[in-house]
């Protein structure tokens, strides 16, 4: 049975062909899910498709500008603008396919308020939000995300490790995610050093 999940999956998908979004996109999507399991408070109606789409505006970015504004990096907030350039446009983009989809308004402008920020805000607007941004940031953490993120910080696979490590508590917003980062760390360390 197809889901309105994989409609939205399959939409998004071509905006994913640039910035390793296909790699980045399937496990953030598994991220999600995990977290969703540990919060069932949380709403996923409003976490799947936001972590599906949230990227979908670096598509509108040359791939050029697309590295000078690498979040979370050592050059971050470098091109602070470029980084709002695809939210904005990852906000429009989803608005654009939740409404092709006769998506749920109020749901879709919620999905475009956490998408419109997900890098660049650095406080979580609700439950939701936090589950969005938390299962974003956790293929930094693990054995696929670790190469590719530890070549755009420009940093051997090594001193990239002890630089994530450092950062769990003030990246990730929910425990479940801590611990998942911590997990996928050890995974990383185990098959890196
Ligand atoms: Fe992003
Ligand atoms: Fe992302």
């Amino acid at each position: 049975m197809t889901t309105i999940y994989d409609q939205i999956y399959k939409l998004a998908e071509p905006y994913w062909q640039t910035r390793k979004g296909e790699i980045h996109m399937p496990r953030a999507y598994d991220y999600a899910r995990q977290l969703l399991a540990s919060y069932p408070e949380a709403d996923e109606t409003v976490v799947l498709p936001a972590i599906l789409l949230h990227d979908t505006g670096w598509m509108m970015v040359t791939p050029d500008l697309q590295m000078q504004a690498l979040v979370g990096s050592a050059n971050q907030d470098k091109r602070p603008e470029v980084s709002r350039l695809h939210e904005t446009e990852g906000a429009r983009i989803a608005g654009e396919i939740l409404t092709a989809l006769n998506y749920d308004t109020a749901k879709t402008a919620e999905i475009q308020r956490i998408i419109d920020g997900h890098d660049t805000r650095r406080e979580a607007l609700s439950l939701n939000d936090a589950l969005v941004k938390d299962a974003d940031k956790l293929w930094r953490f693990d054995p696929v995300g670790v190469p590719i993120c530890a070549q755009w910080n420009e940093l051997a696979l090594g001193p990239y490790l002890d630089f994530v490590e450092a950062r769990i508590e003030s990246w990730l917003f929910t425990s479940r995610a801590k611990d998942l980062a911590r997990t996928l760390l050890a995974q990383s360390k185990a098959q890196f050093l």
